[in-house]
């Protein structure tokens, strides 16, 4: 099959969805020519306590203000639980929750989570939290983590989640930042048969985390943990000794919903913030369309709730939309390479949304795994977080979905809050490989290095030139970093640091980063983070770190290391530094490979050139481009001669 070719409509799906290709041709144009009536049209797809009348106020340039739907009033909670509740939809099935282990699962109806996320509200309330106040999160994939969620934004408190494979020290930087005023964690998560000691974790982190008042424990695996007097209060005690309704906190459509950090090139990660009406509505507008959502389907998003990805399509999107969700604690090969298709059947799950890192994984095991379930109920399958090679994408359409489910490559960031290109199951036809044409209401384009607009089949530096209403607001206070990072690359476009080709039809093939940012197993991580972790470590001098080829994870961390005077490389020196950085930052962030680097390429400004690096480490070593510029090119030919295998 040719790179480019089309994998057509389903035509079952084009006659029942709800966006045909019509009716995209019909929106995108609209969203265009009258950006405030159809926005303002699509915003009824949520609650409001008072429905806005100014619907878009954004510039990219200047000062950089981003603002929809300004005059609203809502509550997210009210959207995910409430309403569903006055439609009589109480007694279905909002969360379905698997466990790691195959024989622990449990269902929770609206009703039942509206309950439980009054309960903790109120707690959190008597505990002092306030609107505007920040609530850190660091709870493993139980359903808890969706009630903390939904607590905050019941009460106008916002969240900021750490992913639970994060260290003590990652933990407490992202709670130094936003000064949270409480933290939600467990005793223990578990993953894969194994158990993650969180509030030993959290023990550790607030040692250096002053504006921490309360910590809520989930007893979860009922481990024994330290709970210090006066500070930690056990969740479900909490939860008891309050009512069972809560009256949801008024906020205007620009108030926070949450921080998340994510990676960028330079520096520590920075706090996206996202508001509430404008995310609420991206978020519920995506899931619809680019699912091809349809009331009473079971959905299931494989991702954290500790990333965006969780965020946006296991809690908000899908349960503004009423569906029922599933949450899944576990791993994709526990306790074997079949666990995604026994659970697609036990739960009947009928979209499935996961990453292209899992379905290498999956599929580098043969096709038996897979043909051991059934899957018939499957009907639309998605993929996100780093491109996906067409080798995957196929094996992804014909084996696990047998050429009946649309695929859906959905490229988004954390930044964006939602997905802003992918194709629609019943209006856009697939290629392998390609996340093709953006959604109503987005517009991409590719510039050139200089910012020069490139037209027509191309490749270049990937911009979107006007707002959507799920964009991020700012980074949480720090809003010069904010119009830096992502507006001043190339004035007055939002830069979102990717590189893409557009081909004859205007599809969009992604083809990854083009700053200091990697993307491993498709978690982000910026290599100036890794090498801060590094530099760290007593015995080193300096660390230079590139992304490399993987052939599981996407990419892999390759790191170049310099030692201090006197100390000598060792094997055993190698395996100090990889548990040097897994305990500094977490264990996804474990490097490949490690070399010894006697010098490291620098230009005479003592610029170091990853360029070279990137080669070497991708064992291009052919194509190392001109080493005339570098202060001494010797160091070239050392650091080739030594590439680690
Ligand atoms: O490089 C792109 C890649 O992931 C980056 C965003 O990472 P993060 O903020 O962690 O969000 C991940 C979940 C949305 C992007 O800049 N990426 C994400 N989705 C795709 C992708 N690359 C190619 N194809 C995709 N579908």
């Amino acid at each position: 099959m040719s790179d480019d070719a089309l994998i057509a409509i389903k035509p079952s799906i084009a006659s029942t969805a709800k966006v045909t290709a019509e009716t995209r041709a019909a929106m995108v144009a609209r969203a265009k020519s009258d950006p405030d009536g159809f926005w303002r049209d699509e915003a009824k797809r949520i609650a409001w306590m008072k429905a806005p009348t100014k619907i878009k106020n954004t510039s990219f340039t200047g000062d950089v203000s981003i603002k929809w739907f300004e005059d609203g009033e809502l509550n997210a909670s009210v959207s995910c639980l409430d309403r569903h509740l006055e439609a009589g939809r109480g007694n279905q099935v909002a969360i379905i929750w698997e466990g790691d282990d195959p024989n622990s699962d449990s269902k929770v109806t609206y009703a039942e989570l509206h309950e439980q996320v009054c309960r903790i509200a109120n707690a959190m309330r008597a505990l002092g939290v306030k609107k505007g106040d920040r609530v850190c999160i660091y709870l493993p994939m139980i359903v808890e983590a969706a009630v903390a969620m939904l607590a905050c934004a019941r009460i106008g408190a916002v969240h900021s989640i750490v992913f639970g494979g994060f260290s003590p020290d990652s933990l407490s930087s992202r709670i130094q930042d936003s000064e949270c005023k409480i933290l939600l964690t467990a005793d223990e998560g578990r993953r894969g048969g194994r158990k993650v000691p969180l509030k030993v974790n959290a023990d550790e982190a607030l040692k250096v985390c002053p504006s921490i008042e309360h910590v809520l424990v989930v007893r979860n695996t009922g481990a024994d943990v330290a709970m210090q007097a006066g500070r930690d209060i056990w969740w479900h005690e909490a939860a008891a000794a309050q009512p069972a309704t809560c009256a949801p906190e008024r906020m205007n459509a620009e108030d926070p919903l949450f921080i998340l950090y994510t990676s960028g090139s330079t520096g520590k990660p920075k706090g996206v913030l996202h508001t509430t009406g404008g995310y609420m509505v991206w978020a519920s507008f995506t899931h619809e369309l680019v699912f091809d959502y349809r009331p009473g389907e079971i959905y299931w998003c494989t991702a954290d709730v500790g990333w965006v990805t969780g965020h946006t399509y296991i809690v908000y999107g899908p349960l503004a939309n009423g569906a029922t969700t599933l949450m899944f604690e576990g791993v994709p090969n526990y306790p074997d390479f079949g666990r995604m298709w026994q659970v697609v059947d036990k739960h009947q799950v009928n979209i499935f949304y996961t990453a292209p890192t899992a379905i290498r994984a999956l599929m580098r095991e043969g096709e038996g795994p897979v043909k051991k379930h059934s899957r018939k109920s499957l009907r639309v399958m998605g993929s996100v977080g780093e491109p996906i090679n067409p080798e995957a994408w196929l094996w992804y359409y014909r084996v696990v979905g047998e050429e009946r489910c649309p695929i859906v490559d959905t490229w988004w960031q954390t930044e964006t809050g939602g997905i802003l290109i992918s194709p629609l199951p019943g209006a856009v036809a697939q290629k392998p490989g390609s996340a093709t044409l953006p959604l109503p209401g987005v517009q991409p384009a590719l510039v050139d290095g200089e910012g020069k607009f490139l037209e027509g089949a191309t490749e270049g530096n990937l911009v979107i030139t006007d707002s959507w209403p799920g964009q991020m607001r700012t980074v949480y206070g720090d809003h010069p970093r904010f119009i830096q990072t992502y507006f001043s690359t190339f004035p007055g476009l939002y830069f979102t640091g990717d590189g893409a080709r557009r081909d004859e039809d205007g599809y969009y093939w992604i083809t990854g980063r083009v700053d200091d940012v990697i993307n491993v197993a498709g978690h982000r991580m910026g290599t100036a983070e890794v090498e801060s972790a590094l530099v760290a470590h007593p015995k080193v001098a300096e660390a230079a770190v590139v992304g490399m080829p993987h052939e599981l994870k996407g990419q892999g961390i390759y790191c170049y290391v310099t030692l201090n005077a006197g100390e000598e490389p060792s094997d055993a020196l190698k395996k100090e530094l990889v548990a040097w950085v897994r305990k500094e930052i977490g264990p996804i962030a474990t490097p490949d490979a490690i070399q010894w680097a006697p010098g490291l390429p620098k230009t005479r400004s003592g610029k170091i050139m990853r360029r070279i690096l990137r080669k070497i480490a991708a064992n291009e070593t052919d194509q190392l481009g001109d080493t005339s510029t570098l202060a001494d090119p010797a160091v070239v030919t050392d650091l080739v001669e030594n590439r680690v295998q």
